[in-house]
């Protein structure tokens, strides 16, 4: 189904601010042009479905470049993990401090991303002064901590999570200073203090354990019913989805999201992550697979789930082992920043199998090694990465970086300083074009004399070196292949070939 024609279905009090922005987002990469990686990325794998894919973030990861590389260009929506709670965004009565929400609007904002807004009223993560106060005093403190945070970022949220986690496991209401102070009407109260500040927000009602049938979720069900009943200004509920492979997969997910999309709700898996017990073994990494495919698979079939939010994609930062010890590996990615095999699930799920994640999808991450791009040496650091569902016979491909020689010898010799496989698995050689292109007269050439890369799996580093054999300088910097960046990433301007067919990058 087209874009499009789900903005116009929907049941909306205005135009879904989260849709127009993918639909601009989609718009825009159409034109672009047609790499591996472009076709590749969740979120555009998930636009194309009229859904968003996103991930939480933290203030302090944002400086990891490599980290903020892959949130910036894989993911179309982001999620502050702590930066908008009430701790943070008023610690002192009536003294508001948005500096690191502001943070993440603002890298959501450069890299086309939306936001959902998290949370406005919560049990936890609450200051002193709140849970301190009077109870003849909460409900003015929360309307006007509602009014004051919704105000600040109306335009740059899309969506709230206005009051999250009001149950108990059992479908009880959660005690905390707000129920105490106001019963189940605090709920209504924050739904209508959040419209009123920001009326184009998508308010949303979130919690753990209501992804299936239950206890729990029959109570969000009731709830929702009354509220809506009510007239009550509710647009979604937030399925946060902390899975665990040892808990089974959520109890009829599609069937209890279907049943509140019914009720003309919008769904949202808010906090994906799906945790084994460490070490992980294959049969657990294999139902880690399997349960985020599940989830995907779930949400697309449920026409009013509008989109997934992974809770931060790196094991390198997920909140699992610090409040699960012994339990983790829960992301999509591994603690290196590198795609695990649910990356893959997802991509498949999503519909990503025939563009980029088929038999053979490989790309290949560049940083340059080399602080001088005017010396006698080009040492490009490479890392080969399968992001296909089957494993790849490394003897069958072969990578391309280009440059320009320049003055002096037209001769060369190449090396392989450093790789994680072993420089004796390593190839390498230096070709000359028979038609030389922008950038580019020669490339280096390498492949591997044996070895499988298994699906998400990664060579590792490779570092390479070449120079001319009088040892003259390069000018390196209008090179094709060449890059400043001392992370890893996919610049798409290196080719990776199987069995000489071009899989990845583009060639000059
Ligand atoms: O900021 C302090 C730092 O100054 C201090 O040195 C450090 C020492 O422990 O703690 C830091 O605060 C931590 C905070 O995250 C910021 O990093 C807290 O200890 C830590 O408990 C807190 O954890 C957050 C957790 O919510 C709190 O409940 C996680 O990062 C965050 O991902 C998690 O997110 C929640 C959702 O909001 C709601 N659903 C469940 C989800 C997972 O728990």
């Amino acid at each position: 189904m087209s874009l499009v024609k789900r903005c116009r279905r929907r049941r909306t009090r205005g135009l879904p601010t989260l849709l127009v922005g993918t639909l601009a987002l989609a718009t825009s990469l159409a034109g672009g042009p047609a790499t591996a990686a472009q076709q590749g990325t969740l979120h555009e794998l998930a636009a194309a479905q009229g859904r968003y894919f996103g991930s939480a973030t933290d203030n302090p990861e944002l400086p990891d470049a490599a980290y903020a590389a892959t949130l910036g260009s894989e993911f179309g929506q982001v999620t502050p993990g702590n930066s908008m709670k009430w701790d943070t965004t008023e610690p002192a009565r009536g003294q508001f401090d948005f500096t690191k929400g502001d943070v993440v609007t603002d890298f959501a904002r450069q890299h086309g991303q939306s936001v959902r807004g998290h949370t406005l009223v919560w049990h936890s993560q609450l200051p002193g002064w709140v849970t301190a106060l009077p109870s003849a005093q909460i409900e003015a403190a929360m309307e006007n901590h509602i009014t004051e945070e919704a105000t600040h970022y109306r335009g740059a949220v899309t969506a709230w999570d206005v009051v999250n986690e009001p149950f108990n496991e059992d479908g009880t209401f959660r005690t905390s200073p707000f129920y105490t102070a106001m019963g189940s009407d605090y709920i209504a109260t924050a739904l209508r203090a959040a419209h009123a500040a920001d009326p184009d927000a998508r308010l949303y009602l979130n919690d753990y354990n209501i992804e299936g049938l239950g206890a729990k979720s029959d109570a969000m069900y009731a709830l929702v019913n009354e509220l809506l009943d009510e007239g009550v200004p509710l647009d979604g509920v937030g399925m946060q989805a902390h899975l665990a492979v040892q808990y089974g997969f959520p109890y009829e997910m599609r069937a209890n999201m279907q049943r509140f999309a019914d009720l003309g709700l919008d769904v949202a898996v808010t906090e994906l992550d799906v945790r084994v017990q460490l070490p992980a073994d294959a049969a657990e990494v294999a139902t880690q697979s399997t349960y985020y495919r599940r989830v995907v698979e779930d949400c697309l079939a449920v026409e009013r789930c509008v989109g997934i939010t992974v809770w931060d994609y790196t094991d390198k930062y997920s909140w699992v082992p610090g409040t699960f010890p012994g339990e983790g590996a829960a992301g999509l990615y591994d603690e290196n920043l590198l795609p695990k095999p649910a990356y893959d699930a997802v991509r498949t799920a999503l519909g990503g199998g025939e563009e980029g994640g088929g038999p053979g999808a490989l790309k290949v991450l560049y940083r340059s090694n080399d602080s001088s791009s005017a010396d006698n040496q080009i040492k490009p650091g490479l890392q080969l990465v399968n992001t296909g569902g089957s494993a790849v016979s490394l003897s069958s491909v072969t990578v391309r970086y280009w440059f320009t020689g320049g003055n002096g010898a037209s001769t060369y010799s190449s090396w392989c300083d450093w790789s994680a496989l072993g420089c004796s698995t390593v190839t390498h050689r230096i070709a000359a074009m028979d038609t030389p292109g922008a950038g580019a007269d020669h490339y280096l050439e390498v492949g591997f004399t044996g070895g499988t890369l298994a699906p998400a799996a990664s060579t590792g580093e490779i570092q390479l070196r070449l120079n001319k054999t009088d040892w003259s300088n390069f000018d390196e910097s209008d090179d094709y292949s060449h890059g400043t960046g001392t992370s890893y990433t996919d610049t798409g301007k290196i080719a990776v070939y199987v069995g000489g067919e071009l899989v990845g990058g583009i060639e000059p």
